[in-house]
């Protein structure tokens, strides 16, 4: 019984614990800041050849302040929609790479004559 409840106490702290780590994320289907930070890194700073701080303010990551950070969220929306498409299609799916490559601003069509 004893064994019982100390594993629920640990169950729940960790929940909650988890569930604090996170302050202003809105759209990413994470639950944990560690996932967080290797999707930051690995995808999202990488694929526009960023900094952290091109889009939060250094002292704060939940804060909205910078504008970069507002249009990325909903570029994360338009790439998970762009998503269930791709895996309506059984294709791969996609990621900032597709279209940004490297750059913070894709390359547009040339424009038509
Ligand atoms: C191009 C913009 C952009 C760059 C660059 C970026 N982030 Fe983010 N970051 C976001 C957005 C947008 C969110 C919120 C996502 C959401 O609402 O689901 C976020 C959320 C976070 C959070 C969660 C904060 C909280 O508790 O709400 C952390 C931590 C974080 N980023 C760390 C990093 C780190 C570390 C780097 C650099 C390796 C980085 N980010 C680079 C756009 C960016
Ligand atoms: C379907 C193509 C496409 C995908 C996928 C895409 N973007 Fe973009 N993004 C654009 C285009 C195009 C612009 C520039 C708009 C312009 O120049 O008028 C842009 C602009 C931005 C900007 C604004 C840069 C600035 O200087 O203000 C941010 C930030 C950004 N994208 C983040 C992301 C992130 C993060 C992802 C991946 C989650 C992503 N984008 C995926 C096409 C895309």
């Amino acid at each position: 019984m004893k064994k019982i409840i100390i594993i629920v106490c640990i169950f729940f702290s960790v929940a909650l614990g988890q569930k604090s780590e996170l302050k202003n994320v809105k759209v990413l289907p994470f639950t944990e800041k560690r996932e967080v930070v290797k999707y930051m890194k690995s995808v999202v700073a990488k694929e526009l050849g960023v900094k952290c701080s091109f889009c939060h303010n250094m002292t704060d990551y939940a804060s909205d302040e910078k504008d970069h950070k507002k249009v990325a969220r909903e570029m994360m929306v338009m790439t998970m929609n762009a998503n269930k498409t791709m895996k309506n299609l059984n294709f791969h799916d996609i990621s900032c790479w597709v279209c940004h490559r490297g750059n913070k601003h894709p390359d547009h069509p040339p424009k038509k004559k």
